[in-house]
């Protein structure tokens, strides 16, 4: 396969908050998988994200902290950016929608897209009734309301003004029954005030055809979206009566004191932060359009499934709205829509003893990524969280389990075999890779085996199959470690020299091979591997994986340990 051009993105997490367990395994663990795959076979991949910082939960978090709302979002922008460093998730750029060094081209970009929409006569302006909290003395962002969700198959009281959290639909908040404002928990009075509207009904018959052209997308992102659009799209307001956020750029009194809604600027960060990182490698902030204007280059947004409305049909409803052709895709020099839409299910929680719970800052349910690195290794985590991964439905993080399957899994099937024959080849062998002589039926099966796994794991990561995939790579360290079991180099070391030589010539291997296939899943180990088998990093890859180490190479140092022993007491767990 020759070189493909790749946008990929991670969600843009809000910055009112650290990063959880949850937001790990909904959007960014799969997204970095898939991009380090992608480099492994040589593919170019930009790979984007940085935090939300606009609107109203900044705005509210700031109003709890007692700070202001600029230093909260630096604050937890640089925390977020720990987290993923620390897990060894890579972006090639973290920006902020309003961080000092990206909110000048993030505000330009976002302006520029809310004029050509308008200009394109996709907006609607209206005058409408909107919620006001008198004693506030301010319209309430969507967000600062809250009450019972309005469809009558839901009527759950979790319900904020732009969205439900049980049924994940778009709220009306002038429906919404028994309406709360946040700010002073007083019942809020509807007044009139004037937004514009992005004309979704308008777009929707083209958002359709697109949409149907998207047979491999997830079931859960397609059937979603094309119920949606079933059910009537609305015109939804893309601005808001705030002052923190992208000023609306009309020459128009009505658009005085107002912002461009969260939703609006949030997806254009992905365009400006591809933008800015274009200006920092040195080149023109304008090769952005390469990757967002270039059929060429596939795009993937990588979310958790409370995004999928935004990414599926809003934001690809933006883009369309900026066309001049009539091309759906969008042709070369416009904004083309997303390749695919990745969405994983909440995590949900199981602590021991407990029923399995959400995950949920403010019940402390939560495992913070910060705290859980200041204990443990970044790579039994991404193990556990793609092994559970929340692909079709929701699952649980269960302690007892995460233990369990670090000791069984990486311990005793992964880091076993990696470590079983690394005493004889240093002993015996002077960690030389030894001449193969008696090469036979088991020999030959598992290395087949194992080479076999280099399409069959790469079709799973181009379906965005991670679970599967990583599942397949430990069929692979089980069946290495049933020929290690029955070929037993330990004995035969002592009784017939060349039955161990090439024993151990095969289980290098089948090191080789699984160890590169391992390294998007666990980057930190995977290197330990490399290193240890004297390989270097670029001939350490998806299109070299099933290469032959010959008779002679050098393998490098014993590995460092690749796993530490976990116990349930590690965790101390308080709840
Ligand atoms: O749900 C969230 O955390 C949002 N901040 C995601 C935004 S994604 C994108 F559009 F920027
Ligand atoms: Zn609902």
């Amino acid at each position: 396969m020759s070189c493909r051009r790749f946008l990929v993105t991670g969600a843009l997490p809000y910055s009112n908050g650290r990063l959880h367990i949850g937001h790990i395994a909904g959007a960014y663990l799969p997204a970095d998988i898939y991009v380090r795959y992608l480099r492994s076979r040589g593919d170019d991949v930009r790979f984007i994200c940085g935090s939300d910082d606009n609107g109203v939960a900044a705005l509210k978090s700031a109003k709890e902290e007692g700070r202001p709302v600029e230093e909260l979002t630096a604050h937890y922008n640089a925390s977020q950016r720990r987290a993923f460093e620390g897990l060894g998730i890579l972006f090639d750029i973290y920006g902020g929608t309003h961080q000092p060094e990206y909110a000048k081209l993030h505000e330009k970009l976002s302006q520029d897209f809310f004029l050509k929409i308008h200009a394109k006569g996709f907006f609607t302006k209206k005058s409408t009734r909107q919620l006001y909290d008198v004693q506030a003395n301010m319209f309430l962002p969507d967000r600062f309301v809250t009450g019972i969700c309005h469809y009558p198959d839901c009527g759950k009281p979790n319900a904020y003004g732009d969205q439900c959290e049980s049924c994940g639909r778009n709220i009306d908040p002038l429906l919404l029954k028994e309406p709360k404002s946040v700010l002073t928990g007083t019942k809020p009075e509807p007044r009139e005030t004037v937004h514009w509207y992005l004309r979704l009904d308008q777009l929707a018959p083209k958002l359709e055809s697109w949409l149907r052209t998207k047979r491999d997308w997830r079931p859960s992102v397609l059937n979603f979206a094309l119920a949606q659009i079933a059910g009537g799209l609305p015109e939804r307001s893309m601005t808001r009566d705030l002052t923190w956020g992208v000023p609306v750029p009309l020459d128009d009194p009505d658009a005085k004191g107002k912002t461009l809604y969260v939703w609006f600027d949030a997806p254009i960060g992905y365009v400006s932060f591809t933008a800015a990182l274009c200006a920092q490698r040195g080149e023109p902030a304008e090769q952005y359009r390469a990757w967002w204007c270039d059929p060429d280059c596939k795009i993937i947004h990588f979310i958790g499934e409370d995004n999928t409305i935004f990414h599926a049909l809003t934001w690809p409803a933006m883009l369309l709205a900026t066309h001049d052709s009539a091309s759906i895709q969008g042709e070369k020099g416009e904004y083309q829509l997303p390749w695919n839409v990745v969405a994983n299910s909440f995590l949900n929680i199981q602590f021991p003893g407990k029923e399995e719970e959400k995950i949920s800052k403010s019940r402390g349910t939560a495992i913070w990524i910060e705290e859980y690195l200041k204990l443990f290794d970044p790579d039994p985590l991404r193990y556990y969280l793609t092994a559970i991964a929340p692909e079709g439905q929701r699952t649980a993080w269960d302690f007892d389990a995460f233990v369990e399957r670090n000791n069984s899994e990486l311990i005793a099937t992964l880091g076993n075999f990696v470590n079983r024959w690394q005493k004889i080849v240093t002993d015996d062998y002077g960690r030389k890779v030894p001449q193969p002589t008696k090469t036979a039926d088991a020999d030959r099966a598992v290395i087949a085996e194992v080479r076999g796994l280099v399409q069959s794991v790469a079709d799973d990561l181009e379906a965005f199959r991670f679970k599967s995939a990583l599942g397949r790579i430990m069929d692979g360290f089980r069946a290495c470690n049933r020929f290690i079991d029955a070929a037993a180099p330990w004995k035969s070391r002592k009784t017939d020299a060349e039955q161990c030589a090439t024993t151990i010539y095969t289980c290098i291997q089948c090191t080789r091979t699984l160890g590169v296939l391992l390294t998007p899943f666990l980057p930190f180990a995977g290197d330990k591997i490399r290193a240890s088998l004297g390989v270097e990093p670029d001939a350490w890859t998806w299109n070299q994986a099933a290469d032959e180490l010959p008779a002679g190479h050098a393998l490098g140092p014993v590995p460092e340990i690749l796993f530490k022993r976990l116990e349930l007491k590690d965790f101390a767990v308080q709840n």
